[in-house]
Protein backbone atom coordinates (compact mmCIF):
# COMPACT_ATOMS: atom_id res chain seq x y z
CA UNK A 1 0.00 0.00 0.00
CA UNK A 2 1.60 3.11 -0.95
CA UNK A 3 1.84 6.21 1.24
CA UNK A 4 -0.12 9.42 1.17
CA UNK A 5 1.42 12.27 -0.03
CA UNK A 6 2.45 14.38 2.52
CA UNK A 7 1.62 18.15 1.16
CA UNK A 8 3.04 21.28 2.43
CA UNK A 9 1.96 24.67 1.51
CA UNK A 10 4.88 26.94 2.45
CA UNK A 11 4.78 30.71 1.43
CA UNK A 12 3.02 32.46 -1.34
CA UNK A 13 6.96 34.28 -1.14
CA UNK A 14 8.97 32.38 -4.06
CA UNK A 15 11.99 32.96 -2.19
CA UNK A 16 10.47 31.57 1.47
CA UNK A 17 9.43 28.45 -0.87
CA UNK A 18 12.94 28.08 -2.05
CA UNK A 19 14.68 28.55 1.42
CA UNK A 20 11.52 25.75 2.96
CA UNK A 21 12.94 23.75 0.23
CA UNK A 22 16.60 23.68 0.39
CA UNK A 23 16.72 23.58 4.74
CA UNK A 24 14.19 19.65 3.62
CA UNK A 25 17.03 18.59 1.21
CA UNK A 26 19.74 19.85 3.70
CA UNK A 27 18.04 17.93 6.36
CA UNK A 28 17.31 14.55 4.63
CA UNK A 29 21.36 14.87 3.16
CA UNK A 30 22.45 15.16 6.70
CA UNK A 31 20.06 11.34 7.65
CA UNK A 32 21.11 9.77 4.67
CA UNK A 33 24.64 10.62 5.18
CA UNK A 34 24.26 9.64 8.74
CA UNK A 35 22.74 5.89 7.55
CA UNK A 36 23.86 5.31 4.71
CA UNK A 37 27.50 7.24 4.87
CA UNK A 38 26.24 8.88 1.41
CA UNK A 39 23.57 10.82 -0.54
CA UNK A 40 22.27 9.57 -4.03
CA UNK A 41 20.43 12.52 -5.03
CA UNK A 42 18.13 13.18 -8.67
CA UNK A 43 17.59 16.12 -9.67
CA UNK A 44 14.64 17.33 -11.44
CA UNK A 45 14.17 19.49 -14.92
CA UNK A 46 12.40 22.40 -15.71
CA UNK A 47 12.81 26.00 -14.50
CA UNK A 48 11.12 25.87 -10.84
CA UNK A 49 14.05 24.09 -9.14
CA UNK A 50 16.44 26.88 -10.18
CA UNK A 51 15.72 29.09 -7.79
CA UNK A 52 15.82 25.92 -4.88
CA UNK A 53 19.14 25.80 -6.60
CA UNK A 54 21.12 29.00 -6.11
CA UNK A 55 19.34 28.84 -2.46
CA UNK A 56 21.68 25.44 -1.65
CA UNK A 57 23.94 27.13 -3.43
CA UNK A 58 23.95 30.37 -1.43
CA UNK A 59 23.20 28.46 2.02
CA UNK A 60 26.05 29.78 4.23
CA UNK A 61 25.72 26.83 6.14
CA UNK A 62 26.20 24.53 3.31
CA UNK A 63 29.69 24.25 2.03
CA UNK A 64 31.91 21.79 -0.30
CA UNK A 65 32.45 19.79 2.59
CA UNK A 66 28.87 19.64 3.45
CA UNK A 67 28.73 18.33 -0.16
CA UNK A 68 31.28 15.56 -0.50
CA UNK A 69 29.06 12.88 0.21
CA UNK A 70 26.56 13.64 -2.32
CA UNK A 71 26.15 11.83 -5.43
CA UNK A 72 23.99 14.06 -8.38
CA UNK A 73 22.33 12.17 -10.74
CA UNK A 74 19.59 13.62 -13.07
CA UNK A 75 15.46 12.50 -13.40
CA UNK A 76 15.64 12.84 -17.44
CA UNK A 77 17.48 15.04 -19.75
CA UNK A 78 16.53 16.77 -23.34
CA UNK A 79 18.49 14.87 -25.57
CA UNK A 80 20.31 18.11 -26.64
CA UNK A 81 24.12 18.96 -26.19
CA UNK A 82 25.15 19.59 -22.00
CA UNK A 83 26.04 23.33 -23.30
CA UNK A 84 22.33 23.49 -25.06
CA UNK A 85 20.31 26.06 -23.31
CA UNK A 86 17.70 23.50 -23.07
CA UNK A 87 19.30 21.35 -21.25
CA UNK A 88 18.95 20.58 -17.51
CA UNK A 89 22.62 19.23 -16.95
CA UNK A 90 23.07 23.14 -18.20
CA UNK A 91 20.78 25.13 -15.37
CA UNK A 92 22.21 22.56 -12.91
CA UNK A 93 26.03 23.28 -13.50
CA UNK A 94 25.25 26.93 -13.40
CA UNK A 95 23.30 27.22 -10.61
CA UNK A 96 24.21 24.43 -8.37
CA UNK A 97 27.43 22.40 -9.24
CA UNK A 98 30.18 25.69 -10.22
CA UNK A 99 29.03 27.93 -7.45
CA UNK A 100 29.70 24.91 -4.82
CA UNK A 101 32.46 23.71 -6.60
CA UNK A 102 30.98 20.06 -6.81
CA UNK A 103 33.23 18.12 -8.15
CA UNK A 104 32.79 16.31 -11.78
CA UNK A 105 33.63 13.06 -10.24
CA UNK A 106 30.39 13.22 -8.06
CA UNK A 107 27.90 14.11 -11.05
CA UNK A 108 26.41 11.95 -12.97
CA UNK A 109 24.79 13.35 -16.14
CA UNK A 110 22.18 11.53 -18.84
CA UNK A 111 24.05 11.93 -22.15
CA UNK A 112 21.42 13.67 -24.20
CA UNK A 113 23.83 14.80 -26.60
CA UNK A 114 24.00 10.85 -27.57
CA UNK A 115 23.37 10.15 -31.25
CA UNK A 116 21.32 7.24 -29.99
CA UNK A 117 18.96 7.89 -27.02
CA UNK A 118 18.83 4.44 -26.39
CA UNK A 119 22.10 3.73 -25.95
CA UNK A 120 22.35 6.52 -23.92
CA UNK A 121 19.81 5.17 -21.60
CA UNK A 122 21.15 1.92 -21.24
CA UNK A 123 24.36 3.35 -20.21
CA UNK A 124 22.73 5.56 -18.13
CA UNK A 125 20.74 2.50 -16.48
CA UNK A 126 24.20 0.48 -16.00
CA UNK A 127 25.56 3.63 -14.14
CA UNK A 128 22.70 3.81 -12.02
CA UNK A 129 23.00 0.11 -10.83
CA UNK A 130 26.87 -0.13 -10.63
CA UNK A 131 26.09 3.47 -8.23
CA UNK A 132 23.89 1.91 -5.87
CA UNK A 133 24.78 -1.58 -5.92
CA UNK A 134 21.48 -2.83 -7.03
CA UNK A 135 23.12 -5.07 -9.48
CA UNK A 136 21.61 -6.67 -12.40
CA UNK A 137 18.14 -7.03 -11.54
CA UNK A 138 17.15 -4.96 -8.67
CA UNK A 139 15.90 -1.61 -8.59
CA UNK A 140 18.53 1.09 -8.12
CA UNK A 141 17.42 3.12 -4.97
CA UNK A 142 18.40 6.27 -4.69
CA UNK A 143 17.55 8.59 -1.30
CA UNK A 144 15.56 11.62 -2.88
CA UNK A 145 14.50 12.06 -6.39
CA UNK A 146 13.66 15.84 -6.91
CA UNK A 147 10.19 16.11 -9.34
CA UNK A 148 8.55 18.71 -11.26
CA UNK A 149 4.86 18.56 -13.09
CA UNK A 150 3.75 19.70 -15.92
CA UNK A 151 0.07 20.79 -17.06
CA UNK A 152 -0.38 17.92 -18.38
CA UNK A 153 0.36 15.92 -15.42
CA UNK A 154 3.73 15.07 -16.79
CA UNK A 155 6.43 14.23 -14.60
CA UNK A 156 10.58 13.98 -15.41
CA UNK A 157 9.82 12.94 -18.84
CA UNK A 158 7.06 10.69 -18.53
CA UNK A 159 4.34 11.96 -20.35
CA UNK A 160 0.56 10.77 -20.89
CA UNK A 161 0.19 8.33 -23.00
CA UNK A 162 3.71 7.20 -23.50
CA UNK A 163 6.27 4.35 -23.70
CA UNK A 164 8.48 5.80 -21.50
CA UNK A 165 5.62 5.61 -18.95
CA UNK A 166 4.21 2.18 -19.22
CA UNK A 167 8.24 0.98 -19.23
CA UNK A 168 8.08 -1.69 -16.01
CA UNK A 169 11.58 -3.47 -16.67
CA UNK A 170 14.07 -0.87 -17.34
CA UNK A 171 15.32 1.74 -15.22
CA UNK A 172 15.95 4.61 -18.18
CA UNK A 173 13.91 4.68 -21.13
CA UNK A 174 13.60 7.64 -23.84
CA UNK A 175 10.94 10.05 -22.98
CA UNK A 176 8.54 11.67 -26.06
CA UNK A 177 7.44 15.46 -25.27
CA UNK A 178 4.78 16.94 -27.29
CA UNK A 179 7.15 20.00 -27.32
CA UNK A 180 10.57 20.46 -28.49
CA UNK A 181 13.23 19.00 -27.57
CA UNK A 182 10.71 16.09 -27.89
CA UNK A 183 13.43 13.23 -27.71
CA UNK A 184 14.24 13.11 -23.35
CA UNK A 185 15.56 10.38 -21.51
CA UNK A 186 14.25 10.10 -18.26
CA UNK A 187 13.91 7.98 -14.96
CA UNK A 188 11.17 5.12 -14.61
CA UNK A 189 8.49 4.85 -12.94
CA UNK A 190 10.53 1.78 -11.52
CA UNK A 191 13.42 3.58 -10.27
CA UNK A 192 11.34 7.07 -9.08
CA UNK A 193 8.82 4.22 -6.95
CA UNK A 194 11.47 2.78 -5.17
CA UNK A 195 13.29 6.38 -3.95
CA UNK A 196 13.39 6.81 0.01
CA UNK A 197 12.04 10.65 -0.82
CA UNK A 198 10.01 11.97 -4.15
CA UNK A 199 9.93 15.41 -3.61
CA UNK A 200 7.54 17.25 -5.89
CA UNK A 201 8.19 21.47 -6.25
CA UNK A 202 5.63 23.18 -7.91
CA UNK A 203 5.14 27.26 -7.48
CA UNK A 204 3.07 29.43 -9.03
CA UNK A 205 -0.67 30.14 -10.00
CA UNK A 206 -0.07 28.25 -13.36
CA UNK A 207 0.06 24.92 -11.92
CA UNK A 208 -3.07 25.05 -9.45
CA UNK A 209 -5.39 22.94 -11.78
CA UNK A 210 -3.02 20.06 -12.52
CA UNK A 211 -2.17 19.88 -9.05
CA UNK A 212 -5.89 19.63 -8.41
CA UNK A 213 -6.23 16.94 -10.48
CA UNK A 214 -3.26 15.14 -8.93
CA UNK A 215 -3.65 15.51 -5.36
CA UNK A 216 -7.56 15.56 -5.65
CA UNK A 217 -8.64 13.56 -8.57
CA UNK A 218 -12.36 14.01 -9.25
CA UNK A 219 -12.40 11.18 -11.02
CA UNK A 220 -10.32 8.17 -12.48
CA UNK A 221 -8.45 10.14 -14.68
CA UNK A 222 -6.33 12.05 -12.62
CA UNK A 223 -5.25 8.76 -11.33
CA UNK A 224 -3.82 8.11 -14.44
CA UNK A 225 -1.74 10.55 -15.08
CA UNK A 226 1.95 10.07 -14.85
CA UNK A 227 2.90 12.29 -11.96
CA UNK A 228 -0.10 10.48 -9.94
CA UNK A 229 1.48 6.98 -10.55
CA UNK A 230 4.20 8.09 -8.20
CA UNK A 231 3.49 6.22 -5.47
CA UNK A 232 6.94 4.63 -3.79
CA UNK A 233 6.06 1.26 -1.90
CA UNK A 234 7.79 2.20 0.99
CA UNK A 235 9.20 6.18 0.72
CA UNK A 236 7.73 9.03 1.34
CA UNK A 237 6.20 11.32 -1.27
CA UNK A 238 6.22 15.18 0.11
CA UNK A 239 4.60 18.01 -2.42
CA UNK A 240 6.56 21.51 -1.56
CA UNK A 241 4.10 23.84 -3.27
CA UNK A 242 3.55 27.75 -2.63
CA UNK A 243 0.17 29.20 -2.11
CA UNK A 244 -0.32 30.07 -5.42
CA UNK A 245 0.20 26.57 -6.44
CA UNK A 246 -2.02 25.04 -3.63
CA UNK A 247 -5.31 27.67 -4.53
CA UNK A 248 -6.95 24.93 -5.81
CA UNK A 249 -6.43 22.83 -3.22
CA UNK A 250 -9.35 21.81 -0.17
CA UNK A 251 -8.46 22.89 3.54
CA UNK A 252 -7.45 19.30 4.81
CA UNK A 253 -3.71 20.13 2.68
CA UNK A 254 -3.10 23.31 3.37
CA UNK A 255 -3.96 23.27 7.46
CA UNK A 256 -0.19 21.81 7.62
CA UNK A 257 1.99 24.50 7.86
CA UNK A 258 4.49 23.06 9.64
CA UNK A 259 7.87 22.70 7.82
CA UNK A 260 8.56 19.31 6.45
CA UNK A 261 11.44 17.64 7.55
C1 LIG B 1 11.82 18.77 -17.86
C2 LIG B 1 11.31 18.32 -16.52
C3 LIG B 1 9.83 18.40 -16.47
C4 LIG B 1 9.55 19.64 -15.64
C5 LIG B 1 8.12 20.06 -15.73
C6 LIG B 1 7.90 21.39 -15.00
O1 LIG B 1 12.88 18.30 -18.28
O2 LIG B 1 11.16 19.67 -18.42
O3 LIG B 1 11.79 17.22 -16.07
O4 LIG B 1 9.20 17.29 -15.89
O5 LIG B 1 9.89 19.36 -14.28
O6 LIG B 1 7.79 20.21 -17.10
O7 LIG B 1 8.71 22.34 -15.64
P1 LIG B 1 8.86 23.83 -15.01
O8 LIG B 1 9.56 23.66 -13.71
O9 LIG B 1 9.69 24.58 -16.02
O10 LIG B 1 7.46 24.37 -14.86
Amino acid sequence: MAVLPEVHVLSDDVSAWASDAAALILSLQRRAVEDNGRFLVALSGGRTPERLYQRLASNSSTTRHEWRNTRFFFGDERCVPPDHPDSNYRLAEQALFKPLHIAADHIHRMKGEHPDPEVAARDYEGLLRTSTNAGSSGWPQLDLVLLGLGNDGHTASLFPGTDALRETRRCVSVGHAPVNPRLRLTLTLGVINQATVVLFLASGDSKAGIIKRILEPSQDAGRQLPAALVRPERGRVIWLLDRLAAAKLTGRYTESRQKPT
